[in-house]
């Protein structure tokens, strides 16, 4: 069912683009998007496909507005072919956006799973991982070579350390690590709609693996439980066995697959902005603001999307009910009525922090201040580390479209 939604999501997308639709255009290219377009079609831009916005307004209202929920994941369908699909088979679960995955379902159900998890979640069990970021980034920085030349810093660090943080929140062995981060990244095009077969393959592949594997821990979790965030969800014994793992392997995929985008966007977005970099450097306390600016104007999810239960109105524009509509994170971060001078990279702005990169409502991110944690630990560190290092080579964007970060950075230390 996934790769038949696949393919006709992908000729959908491709023949709307091709004709200058402006929210096919932003979907379906691997460039940093031009939101101005899709701008100027007014709050809601509607396709005969589906609709989305750029508005701060109007994706902070659909975010939380019990009008819209998560829909069925088939939101760039036209409805008829949706229906079609649902009842062709049943879904694959495949991924960490399939039920019974807390991204993926509504309240009330969404509800108790969030209930159960913020219970392990806790800001104290994050406020006491600041010593393990540390820890973690030290060691990677040590293992650094300066005087090797050229070296990738998305390798070699922004990749490292949140797959090293997460595997310990989640109780993963150090010997299985390096095939995760693997099945990970061949697995992150999950979230782009209308991938090629081969992409669809590699995916569906890299999540069977991940699923294997998720099966086997939680099981080696439920006789021999550790001090993990997962063993604390076994023994308080709410979730059942499917449960474990969609939580498991959505809070691994949410928690690697984003980190690791917003050091590699901020590394390049500084130096990208030698002002901005000297500020750093006089002023490290100014990290904090390198780490909002940067989820503001390059941030880690580009979009979400949001299915209408009712007709209903927004920002003034009448939405009918089965209406997807995208909610383009990166587009509402850039809107000229919230932040002024949207376009410009400037880690002083006093409301950067009001971006939608954690989105908002009952699915605001749920690992925010962890991300912020180690973003904040990491940078600091980096730079205090290697006050001169400047990119040195060809930055290599990651062929995903939702998920937004570099694939290969090579800096000089
Ligand atoms: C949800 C972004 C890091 C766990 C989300 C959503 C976004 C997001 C946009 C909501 C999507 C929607 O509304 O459809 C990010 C970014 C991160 C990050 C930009 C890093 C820079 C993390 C980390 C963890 C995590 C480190 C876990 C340790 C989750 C979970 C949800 C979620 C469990 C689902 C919440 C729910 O459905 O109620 N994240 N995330 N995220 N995130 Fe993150």
């Amino acid at each position: 069912r996934w790769a038949l939604s696949q393919g006709i999501n992908r000729a959908v997308l491709s023949f709307a683009s091709r004709r200058g639709d402006p929210l096919a255009e932003l979907m379906w290219s691997r460039e940093v998007p031009d939101y101005g377009r899709l701008r100027a079609r007014g709050p809601i831009h509607t396709n005969p496909f589906m609709a989305g916005t750029v508005s701060y307004a109007a994706a902070d209202e659909i975010l939380r507005s019990s009008d819209f929920g998560v829909g069925d994941g088939q939101g760039e369908l036209p409805v008829p072919l949706r229906w079609l699909l649902g009842k062709v088979s049943a879904p694959d679960a495949l991924g960490p956006v399939d039920p019974p995955s807390m991204l993926a379902v509504d309240p009330p159900l969404h509800t108790r799973y969030r209930k159960h998890v913020s219970k392990a979640f806790t800001a104290r069990r994050i406020g006491s991982m600041a010593e393990m970021v540390t820890a973690v980034a030290g060691d990677l920085l040590d293992q650094i070579d300066p005087r090797e030349g050229p070296v990738d810093i998305i390798e070699e660090y922004a990749a490292k350390l949140p797959i090293t943080v997460i595997a310990e929140l989640l109780g993963v062995p150090a010997a299985d690590r390096a095939d995760i981060l693997r099945w990970g990244d061949q697995a992150a095009a999950i979230l782009d709609p209308g991938l090629s077969w081969r992409d669809y393959s590699q995916v569906e592949t890299a999540m069977r693996s991940l699923h294997h594997w998720f099966e086997d821990h939680v099981r080696r979790l439920r006789s021999d439980p550790g001090d993990d965030l997962l063993s604390a969800l076994v023994i308080a014994g709410d979730l059942d066995d499917i449960e474990l793992h969609a939580l498991g392997l959505l809070v691994l995929a949410a928690g690697f697959e984003t980190t690791v985008n917003l050091l590699g966007n901020a590394v390049a977005a500084l130096d990208a902005h030698p002002s901005q970099r000297s500020l750093l450097l006089a002023d490290p306390s100014l990290v904090d603001g390198v780490v909002e600016e940067t989820l503001r104007w390059d941030p880690p999810v580009m979009a979400t999307v949001r299915e209408a239960y009712a007709a209903t109105n927004v920002a003034g524009v009448d939405v009918s009910r089965g209406t997807a509509v995208a909610v383009v994170i990166g587009g509402a971060n850039r809107d000229p009525s919230v932040f002024e001078d949207p376009d410009t990279y400037d880690i002083s702005r006093a409301n950067a922090d009001q971006h939608l990169s954690f989105s908002a409502g009952a699915h605001f991110c749920l690992g925010a201040s962890l991300a912020r944690l180690e973003a904040r630990v990491g940078l600091r560190m980096l730079f205090e580390r290697f006050p001169s290092l400047r990119v040195s080579g060809e930055a290599v964007r990651r062929p995903t479209r939702i998920l937004r970060g570099y694939a290969s950075l090579p800096v000089a230390l």
